[in-house]
């Protein structure tokens, strides 16, 4: 599990951001480099009325009026301003303020890789033609902006946009007035936290606007809502139709990531619009650290997201596949990891000896001369930056005419490609190193290039210090479907355990995020690279950015055929549907090691749309439920207060309780071993009956090897909708043999049934030896 390689990765990845965050910081001014952001709240109803607004109000309490970046009215109370360290101190002193934020700086969580998904039209036209596609439903994409132009936003047949909507579509640079539609309804873009860090923007390199100059939000938005675009490619593969999960939900875009990233003041403000706009659903494809939920702004932002309604969907990020690289993991939240489909894109390697090793590569230009082997470099024996392919690191007189080996790692995998191509090289061998494993991602190469895995690279870089002189070639095979197994969890995929509260199981579910294919701006190459002329109205990407957008657009069309049900509701049917085997009946593998997955790797398991609309049974939460949990989970009133905006009351009793004890649609029991006893602990649950108005539910329930669970009653007898029923879950088992600070897990699961439903409850059992 937790393998201490992941850790180092991620410690490597967070050092790197954090010093060019300081090298951007410096080239700015002195002021900006001693002063940093923080998201300050207020008790808003302190207002004293002699200022007209909140936002006097706030001025009044700084030295400088103009340092106050963004105020948040509807899912936060409070504003955002750059600081130095004494005028924090200040602003926390005061008794109208309840808590300042460090700001936090979030990326997307896109691998910037190349593959494929058509999405699955046949898996969810029943449950589109009951929504009616979710005409009435608008989805807030929090991300890099848009492309407005591109057919997958086109507004053919759509009606007025729904009439409580409150949105606007703010122009800017490359973006006017009637950018927007009634498929894209609303547009905004926040950037003053970004360039309170970091200076004004350059309008050469980025637009102060809606309009998104990366991709990676036209793509997400197009996987959510996009309508049917047909024929659809990128460098002709994956040639079919392109349709996003909910073609006719509307969008409304909220542009918060930037050249350098994404600014905590800068999403929350997006979430304090998106909510005030009226959107149905946030979907969220960016992350960052974990850290408890009241430090946490895109926690905070979804908490006030999710009590007025709001589904608020978020990718696990890609730190995987090493344990408790979850993110973006408040109960509230819906959080998305990323599975394989049954398409790729074979591109072999053939080594001069005969040996075809498999690869895959999306690259779309003139190929390597058939029956021709070429000769090939590992430039990595006389440097560590040579094998990397890093800028300037390969020498024109040794890779001209070769095909060279690169690892994966430090700079993108499609920036490689171009150092080879401009020392001369014909061609790439990207290879994973042993923290990536056997998963692959296929990219939109400048050259010639494929992908191959750890041990395929051990084995090519065998065959060059042996074989003189190694040649080699790559053999391009196009897009393949029907590939089994499938689904498979995403290499990257972040994975469980969640890290900051063991008894909720995080990820919730997956969903496609690998090799999807979505719109792309026809301003931005398919590699992403500046210098790459090439252009395209679609792409292939990989990420858990990409499987977040598929449970957004799932969202919208559940709540389009419920229209009264809660966040939760919507999240307890895709996890109580949700399936863990792939589609030949054997249980889910990883890709990164085809070894069989856990509950920490896919959660319940991947959604299911058609079952996800007729759940039977659901697991409702209220906002006073979260609160219970977090008084359980030892939060102070003070930090509960910054996350619900409201004074809580933790009493004794529920200080005493389990944080276990949410009404999740999953269990997770955590057990420290002290001694030889039996250890035990029991949950609560109730179910709402969303099904037939008479049903009678009975039990099936699959204990953890070596464990005794036991459910109360056996049977739930419903006589109406929207019944509410209780049951009790014990779990009892022996300790078992661990070195100290080590732990070991066991799944079971608890199947409610009808005639008609199947509700499955996902159950881990972790059992941990104290140091
Ligand atoms: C903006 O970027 C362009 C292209 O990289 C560069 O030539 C120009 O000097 C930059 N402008 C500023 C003000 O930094
Ligand atoms: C995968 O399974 C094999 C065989 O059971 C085992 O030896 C190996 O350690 C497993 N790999 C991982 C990463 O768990
Ligand atoms: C909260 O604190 C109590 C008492 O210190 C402890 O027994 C309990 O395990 C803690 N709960 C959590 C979820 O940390």
């Amino acid at each position: 599990m937790a393998s201490s390689p992941s850790y180092a990765c991620i410690i490597i990845l967070l050092s790197l951001s954090f010093s060019f965050s300081l090298v951007v910081t410096v080239t700015v001014t002195v002021t900006a480099r001693e002063k940093q952001t923080f998201i300050v709240q207020v008790q808003q109803e302190a207002k004293p009325s002699i200022f007209p607004t909140h936002r006097h109000w706030y001025e009044s309490s700084l030295p400088d009026k103009a340092s106050i970046i963004h105020t948040y009215q509807t899912v936060f109370h409070g504003f955002s301003a750059t600081l130095s360290h004494a005028e924090a101190q200040k602003l926390q002193s005061l008794s109208h303020v309840i808590t300042l934020i460090p700001e936090h700086l979030r990326h997307l969580h896109t691998t910037r890789s190349p593959h494929f998904l058509g999405l699955n039209t046949a898996d969810t036209a029943g449950l589109l033609k009951e929504t009616d596609f979710g005409s009435d439903l608008v989805i807030g994409v929090i991300d890099t902006g848009i492309s407005p132009e591109s057919q997958s936003f086109n507004d053919r047949d759509l009606g007025l946009p729904p009439p409580n909507w409150k949105g606007q579509c703010v122009a800017g640079e490359h973006f006017p007035p009637t950018s927007c539609n009634r498929k894209l309804i609303g547009a905004r873009y926040f950037c003053a936290g970004y360039e309170a860090t970091n200076g004004k923007m350059n309008s050469t390199l980025e637009y102060r606007s809606p309009r998104d100059s990366d991709g990676h939000g036209t793509h997400t938005a197009s996987i959510a809502a996009g309508r049917y675009v047909f024929p659809a490619s990128t460098m002709g593969y994956a040639k079919g139709m392109a349709a996003g999960m909910a073609p006719k939900a509307r969008l409304a875009v909220y542009k918060v990531c930037w050249n350098a990233g994404c600014y905590d003041s800068d999403i929350l403000a997006a979430f304090d619009a998106a909510v005030a706009d009226g959107v149905d659903v946030i979907s969220l494809s960016v992350g960052g650290v974990v850290v408890p939920y009241h430090l946490d702004v895109i926690a905070v932002g979804a908490f006030g997201a999710s009590e007025a309604g709001v589904f608020v969907s978020a990718s696990a990020g890609n730190g995987g596949p090493g344990g408790l690289t979850v993110t973006n993991v408040a109960p509230w939240m819906t959080t998305v990891g990323a599975g394989s489909i049954d398409r790729d894109f074979p591109a072999d390697v053939m080594l001069g000896n005969g040996r075809v090793i498999g690869g895959v590569s999306v690259y779309g230009g003139p190929g390597l001369t058939p029956g021709r082997l070429y000769p090939l470099l590992y430039a990595g024996s006389d440097g560590y930056s040579s094998s990397l392919c890093l800028e300037d690191s390969l020498d024109p007189k040794s890779v001209k005419g070769k095909i060279v080996v690169c690892e994966r790692g430090v700079n993108s995998r499609a920036e490689k490609g171009q150092v080879v191509k401009k020392g001369g090289g014909v061609g790439m061998i990207l290879t994973n190193g042993p923290f990536d494993g056997e998963g692959l991602v296929a990219d939109c190469h400048v050259l010639p290039a494929t992908s191959v895995g750890s041990a395929a690279g051990d084995e090519i870089r065998r065959y060059i210090s042996l074989a003189s002189p190694p040649t080699a070639t790559i053999i391009f095979k196009g897009t393949r479907v029907g590939m089994m197994p499938a689904p498979k969890v995403a290499s990257f995929s972040g994975r469980g355990p969640n890290p900051e509260s063991a008894e909720i199981l995080k990820p919730d579910v997956i969903a496609p995020g690998l090799n999807i294919l979505g719109a792309w701006p026809n301003t931005v190459a398919p590699s992403g690279l500046a210098s790459d002329s090439r252009r395209s109205d679609f792409n292939i990407l990989s990420g858990t950015s990409m499987a977040c957008p598929h449970v957004s657009g799932l969202g919208a069309l559940l709540k389009a055929a419920h229209p009264d049900w809660s966040p939760a509701a919507i999240r307890s049917a895709l996890v109580t549907t949700a399936y863990s085997v792939d589609k030949e009946g054997g249980p889910m593998v990883d890709e990164s090691t085809g070894n069989v997955s856990s509950l920490f790797d896919y959660g319940a398991g991947h959604v299911d749309p058609q079952k996800a609309i007729h759940p039977g049974l659901i697991y409702d939460i209220s906002t006073y439920d979260y609160v219970d949990f977090l008084c359980n989970s030892n939060y102070s009133t003070h930090n509960i207060r910054v996350i619900t905006r409201k004074v809580a009351e933790c009493s004794g009793a529920k200080r005493a309780g389990h944080a276990g004890n949410l009404n999740y649609p999953s269990l997770s029991a955590v057990f420290q071993q002290y001694g030889k006893h039996l250890m035990s602990t029991h949950f609560i649950r109730t179910v709402t009956n969303v099904g037939d108005p008479h049903s009678v539910y009975k039990v099936t329930i699959v204990p953890p090897p070596h464990t005794e669970l036991t459910v109360e009653p056996d049977t739930l007898s419903f006589r109406r909708l929207g019944q509410k029923l209780n049951f009790l879950v014990s779990l009892q088992t022996m300790p078992v043999n661990l070195s100290p600070g080590s732990s070991t897990v066991r799944t079971g699961s608890i199947v409610w049934s009808d005639a008609k439903h199947t509700v499955t409850t996902p159950l881990l059992l972790t059992m941990h030896q104290p140091l």
